[in-house]
């Protein structure tokens, strides 16, 4: 190690090859439900002007205020790279006039997001998420099914012990005057918060909610809650959504505190976390909510919306230490040994040849002697193995020996595609 002059940037890492089967699983348990209830993949560019994200995320939050990286291009523009895909997708759907499609629009998608965090387990400065996002649909239907859709993610990659917590943290109407409340009851403790939670109190009372200082922890657990404040509309809209949840069977429990860490957030707010002992803490998985302001903020129209992202790399730390299965990738049933200089050169056009017809062909090209190769292809349980040496090449033919069997026969080069082909339908 002392030698090692690169490595990665702390709170970033490879994903190797022996961890994709994992990304593969995730990726095809997320391309189920999403196609399921007809989402439409989106990419955003993992670059967009700042501006985006102070307007989105907001700029009290802490992604914006402390983690976000920032910075100055060649050319003078300030841009950054995204932390998270909402205001990405938000800007997308204005500037593309996704307005103008049949409402709701749905969307999804999944990549690398950046926060410059403290590195800590599942806590990283690169991580890839999965986000989902609906957009234009008021209606509390939406909320659940936004939350049915994370949790079936989770449970496809084989999740037994979730818990889904949920929150209303009202709108406009109801909102500023909760705050008030909160604002009056933490002001009474203020000498016993922490210091960022006393500068909290003026701009942000809701943040100090979020606060993982253990002072400040039991003094929340005596405040005001707003479930009990919700204005009419945000009260109906919260216990719709919980009926929703309610005939899912989904297991959810009431969190009055949960508030989450973005500034954009009106109504329903959610978080799924693992509750089973299997490794380390994770902390949470999926988290999402509504927002309904958003896209207006950004400048586009009045526009509702609701979602939820998830974060892969602790998904997949925990079905490591749970032992999920992976998904296997299907090796090839052709093996092809070549033996000498001519057969080699020859049997880079028969390759081509079988990659036209769709038929996968394994190779170890850096071994010379027919008793490695046919290791090799006994190693990946080839079926049939094509012997292509210095006679065969000369005369153009090739020795197909199946393994199973043992037997050989030898058929001429024009026509061991097709032979190929029939045998593999068989
Ligand atoms: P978030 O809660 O900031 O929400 O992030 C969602 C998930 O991303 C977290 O629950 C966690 O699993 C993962 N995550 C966040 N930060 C890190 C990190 N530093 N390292 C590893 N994983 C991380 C959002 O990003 C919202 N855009 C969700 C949303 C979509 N709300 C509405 N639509």
């Amino acid at each position: 190690m002392a030698n090692l002059k690169f490595q990665t940037l702390l709170g970033m890492h490879d994903t190797l090859p022996q961890d994709q089967a994992y990304f593969l699983k995730v990726r095809k348990s997320v391309e189920s439900v999403v196609n399921y209830y007809s989402f439409s993949r989106i990419d955003t560019p993992i670059l967009e002007m700042t501006e985006v994200f102070v307007k989105g995320t907001g700029v009290d939050t802490d992604i914006v205020e402390k983690e976000m990286y920032s910075f100055r291009t060649k050319g003078g523009d300030m841009v950054a790279l995204r932390p998270e895909f909402t205001p990405g997708i938000v800007r997308s759907y204005i500037e593309n006039g996704m307005f103008n499609l049949p409402q709701p629009v749905k969307l999804w998608t999944m990549g690398p997001c950046f926060r410059h965090e403290r590195p800590q387990a599942g806590r990283y400065r690169q991580f890839t998420q999965l986000d989902l996002e609906i957009l234009g649909d008021a209606s509390a239907s939406t909320d659940g099914q936004i939350i049915q859709m994370s949790y079936d993610i989770l449970k496809e990659l084989s999740f037994k012990n979730l818990s889904i917590e949920v929150n209303s943290i009202g709108d406009s109407e109801c909102r500023p005057y909760f705050k008030k409340i909160l604002t009056s009851y933490f002001k009474s403790k203020k000498s016993s918060l922490c210091s960022n939670c006393q500068r909290r109190l003026k701009d942000n009372p809701l943040r100090i909610l979020d606060c993982k200082d253990e002072k400040c922890q039991r003094i929340k657990a005596g405040a005001p809650q707003i479930v009990d404040h919700l204005c009419e509309a945000c009260h109906a809209h919260f216990k719709q959504v919980l009926e929703f949840l309610d005939e899912l069977e989904l297991p959810y429990v009431l969190n009055p505190y949960l508030v989450r860490g973005l500034d954009y957030y009106t109504k329903t707010v959610f978080e799924i976390v693992d509750k089973s002992e299997n490794g380390e803490s994770q902390g949470t998985l999926i988290g999402g909510g509504r927002y309904d302001n958003l896209v207006k903020l950004m400048g586009g129209r009045n526009t509702p919306a609701c979602g939820a992202a998830g974060g892969i790399d602790r998904i997949i730390n925990l079905m490591k230490a749970k032992e999920v299965k992976t998904l296997k990738v299907e090796e090839p049933q052709v093996f092809l040994a070549q033996l000498g200089q001519l057969a080699k050169r020859k049997s880079l056009k028969l390759f081509e040849e079988f990659r036209n017809a769709k038929i996968p062909v394994a190779e170890s090209f850096s071994k010379d002697s027919l008793k490695a190769q046919l290791r090799s292809a006994n190693k990946i349980n080839a079926k049939y193995v094509l012997i292509f040496g210095q006679k065969e090449a000369l005369e153009d033919f090739i020795t197909l020996k199946n393994m199973e069997t043992g037997d050989q026969e030898e058929i001429k080069i024009d026509k061991i595609v097709e032979e190929i082909k029939k045998r593999i339908k068989k």
